[in-house]
């Protein structure tokens, strides 16, 4: 079968010229809080002259038009390009044309996405990895030499504090841990010659301090060459953008909040343009080149992240306030809870409180495994930001293979339970946990 492209309205990569210009642009406005996000679309559309978070979801980075006049994004599945004749091949190393030439380089589906969530964090590129941990590992590598020091704030994710201290260790690059909140020992700490990454987390996993990311930069641009790099994953681009903080990178688990449905893995960098394309760069040597089938079910994903999130919000917000609640809960974990110490600092920067809850069941170990067993609507797993609501034990799951002592270092009690609140009835869930409780 021969398949006719319409030349004029179609370029090489599928993508039709004359609509390219009419992808919505990122945002670039400031921090919206928590009352903005609760404004009504139709008075908030008055007001900013910029698209707001559900539009940019929907329909940013993305043209309106493609090849064959779809609607949706296609996925380009080819590991490699074709030149017409030897003058493109110069037309496009010379940059004359944008166009791709192997698959271990760029995809339009992936380039897509990439457009995708730079609309959502306000960055002028993205560049997309197959995981969270290949970004972050990919992103390191890039940016330290030998001799550089990470300052990293504590209670981030363990994945990134092993590679910190094996590989990137090996390799004589330096760190040092800091509480998130203590912004004196964290000033000290990057005031070091070759302190080059500042490395935090909001909210951090599994704990959910809300870093004031704010201060952070303010302390960065306090030194020379010392770069903020947030990963966000837990609050996805609907609920903080810090680089409207003033973070020069920004790292997502697209795994999470942004693919949304528990069926993909995938990382994303998003920063200034000089920087991504050195990574892009890295990204083609490395061969950490996610596939165009995942790309695609990501941005299928993100167009619905602002309905989403904004769900997950309200459920876990009521969910923590029945924990709260509870005489059989020594205490909730949620930054949207006046309990909570970082409360004041995710009013301030966030656009809501997030997914996540986390929180102490009253007894031990087994009393808290019994409590999980006994829910019949969460499903035990781990991970988190997908629609399925997910719960676990973290000192049986993510962190099994620490004794209880090196959990209580880290703040990993043996009765801490930590829940995704999915998109299922928060009254359904509310009931489940009830008669889990009285189970106990
Ligand atoms: C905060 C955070 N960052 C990064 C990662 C790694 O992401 P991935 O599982 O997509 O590699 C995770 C995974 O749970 C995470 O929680």
């Amino acid at each position: 079968m021969t398949i006719a492209i319409d030349s004029r309205h179609v370029d090489s990569s599928g993508v039709d010229p004359r609509h390219v210009d009419s992808c919505i642009a990122p945002a670039g406005t400031a921090a919206a809080g928590i009352a903005s996000a609760e404004r009504a679309p139709a008075e908030r559309a008055c007001r900013d002259a910029a698209p707001g978070v559900d539009t940019l979801a929907v329909r940013g980075g993305e043209p309106a038009r493609h090849g064959y006049a779809a609607v949706a994004t296609p996925i380009v599945c080819t590991a490699t390009y074709a030149f017409a004749d030897s003058a493109e091949i110069a037309d496009h190393f010379e940059g004359r044309v944008e166009r791709e030439e192997y698959g271990r380089y760029g995809n339009p589906t992936v380039r897509a996405a990439e457009q995708k969530i730079s609309a959502l964090e306000g960055s002028d590129d993205t560049v997309l990895f197959p995981s969270g941990m290949s970004a972050i590992t990919s992103l390191l590598l890039a940016l330290l030499k030998p001799g550089d020091h990470v300052v990293m704030t504590s209670d981030c994710y363990r994945r990134t504090r092993q590679f910190l201290r094996t590989t990137m260790q090996k390799f004589g690059v330096e760190h040092s841990f800091v509480a998130p909140d203590d912004h004196g020992a964290i000033e000290q700490a990057v005031q070091r010659p070759r302190t080059r990454l500042l490395l935090t987390e909001a909210p951090t996993n599994p704990l959910l301090r809300v870093v004031d990311v704010q201060r952070l930069s303010e302390i960065c641009a306090r030194q020379r060459g010392v770069r903020l790099l947030v990963d966000s994953t837990l609050a996805s681009p609907f609920n903080l953008r810090p680089l409207e903080h003033g973070a020069h990178l920004v790292l997502e688990s697209c795994t999470k909040y942004l693919g949304g449905h528990n069926d993909l893995l995938a990382g994303s960098v998003s920063g200034d343009r000089d920087l991504m394309a050195a990574l892009r760069e890295s990204r083609g040597v490395f061969g950490a080149m996610p596939d165009p089938h995942g790309a695609y079910l990501l941005i299928r994903g993100i167009k619905t992240l602002a309905v989403r999130v904004r769900r997950h919000n309200e459920s876990a917000l009521s969910i923590a306030r029945y924990l709260e609640s509870h005489p059989k809960i020594e205490r909730v974990f949620y930054p949207g809870l006046e309990s909570h110490p970082d409360h004041a600092v995710a009013r301030r920067l966030c656009s809501g409180f997030g997914g996540m809850v986390s929180f102490l069941v009253r007894g031990g170990l087994a009393t808290t495994s019994r409590f999980i067993d006994g829910c019949t609507i969460p499903i035990i797993a781990p991970s988190m930001g997908g629609v399925e609501t997910l719960i676990e034990q973290p000192a049986l799951m993510s962190f099994y293979e620490l004794t209880p002592e090196q959990r209580q270092a880290i703040g990993i009690a043996e009765n801490l339970v930590r829940l995704s609140v999915g998109l299922e009835d928060p009254v359904d869930l509310i009931a489940d946990f009830g008669r889990a409780l009285a189970q106990i």
